[in-house]
């Protein structure tokens, strides 16, 4: 079954409308560094300031433990969102007490409210589903019914997330929407050839996607601090590099899976060695197969895939049709080791068909790289959901919205 869309909702026209985004974004000395998710959320909420909606939106910042947390707080979002919306935002400074009621009181039609930070209250994240019923209940005093687009946290079973869905008519936005389309389409009719590219930093956070894509995919192009283990697994010494010794074995079953499927494992044949984690620590380009030392003579610490990797992982991305990538190919916030994210991040802006960015470190790495959304054909909002998702795992924030 489909997700249940925004015209289910039927007349909008001066209703109250919650709408749960995720606009959980960095922040920095109280300014919001990076407002992807918070332009990604602004097609939901224009759409049903259209309609003549009263929108009131949610979301959590952060993970505060239950109780208000200043260094959380949603105002330096709330003042985002109104630069970008071109309209003011009324900000309740709580989610259920007496500010928010008196800001969902004033609001007319078009006009837009945030409510204060979720997870300043213990019901939104309790393990207990009572707890969050009566939360969920609290919110849903605010709503006539219930837009959820935070694609980010839908692979979590929280108040706003799932139980708001069922205390009101709710319906997914056009980013859920738009989210699980291509997603989708990555894992049941992806256009070939369909190369995965995975880095990040450990392989034990990816095993879940790369048993359920092993599968689907032509090449799996593997880079990042993970790449460590799979050539361990296969042999090599790898010095002082991150090394997962506890998933070698699975690792050694996924390269002998993909043999016998027929597909490509790619994996570095040179790196870039550093003496320290530094961003200025000097380094070398050394073969994948004979990484020893860094050039202080100490055990080298791999940080990014080296020149001719770099060039190989392009050629292949840019000449498929379909891929998604997560995950960094090495420290790109230390510039020396960012010319491997570069390279792919610069290939998947090539490819003809369908090139997806993963959400969370490879949605940081291509903005903070200087690339824009436009560059690529989609990038997801949703860091770990996004993977949760081509995990193939049922995801409460969708179900609950119609999605199976
Ligand atoms: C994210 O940043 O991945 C989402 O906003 C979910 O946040 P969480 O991991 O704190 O639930």
């Amino acid at each position: 079954m489909a997700l249940r869309t925004i015209e289910s909702l039927g007349d909008l026209a001066g209703k109250r409308v919650i709408v749960r985004c995720d606009l959980n974004v960095p922040l920095s000395e109280g300014t919001v560094t990076d407002d992807g998710r918070i332009r990604a959320s602004l097609p939901t909420l224009n759409a049903l300031l259209h309609r003549g909606a009263k929108v009131i939106v949610i979301s959590h910042l952060g993970r505060p433990e239950g109780a208000p947390d200043e260094r959380y707080s949603l105002a330096p979002v709330a003042q985002r969102l109104s630069e970008l919306l071109g309209a003011p935002v009324a900000f309740s400074s709580d989610t259920v007490g007496p500010s928010a009621d008196d800001t969902v009181d004033g609001l007319e039609s078009g006009q837009v409210a945030l409510l204060e930070n979720l997870r300043f209250n213990p019901g939104e994240t309790s393990k207990v589903e009572s707890e969050r019923a009566a939360f969920a209940a609290q919110l849903a005093r605010y709503g006539d019914s219930m837009v959820s687009d935070g694609f980010g946290v839908v692979h979590r079973k929280q108040a706003s997330v799932y139980e708001l869905a069922q205390a009101l008519p709710s319906a997914a936005g056009s980013l859920i929407a738009g989210e699980t389309d291509v997603l989708d389409r990555l894992t049941e009719s992806p256009e070939r050839p369909y190369t995965v590219v995975l880095g990040g930093s450990k392989v034990s956070d990816k095993l879940g996607v790369i048993a359920h894509l092993l599968p689907r995919v032509d090449r799996l192009l593997i880079g990042g601090g993970m790449l460590f283990t799979f050539l361990k697994a296969q042999g090599h010494e790898v010095g002082a590099s991150l090394l997962e010794e506890d998933q070698l074995d699975t690792v050694r079953g996924y390269l002998s899976e993909a043999t016998e499927r027929g597909v490509e494992i790619v994996l570095p044949t040179d790196v870039v060695v550093a003496e320290r984690f530094a961003a200025d620590a000097s380094w070398s380009v050394q073969p994948a197969d004979a990484i020893e030392s860094g050039p202080a003579g100490a055990s080298g610490l791999g940080l990014d895939i080296g020149p001719d990797t770099a060039r190989r992982f392009a050629e292949l991305v840019a000449s498929s049709t379909t891929v998604f990538w997560n995950g960094p190919m090495g420290v790109f916030e230390f510039p020396a080791f960012a010319h491997g994210t570069r390279a792919v991040a610069e290939a998947l802006t090539q490819v003809a068909g369908l090139g997806v960015v993963g959400g969370g470190d490879s949605a940081a790495a291509v903005r903070a790289l200087g690339f824009g959304d436009v560059d690529f054909g989609h990038v997801s909002t949703g860091g770990g959901a996004s993977l949760e998702f081509l995990e193939g795992k049922k995801l409460p924030g969708l179900e609950v919205l119609g999605w199976q």
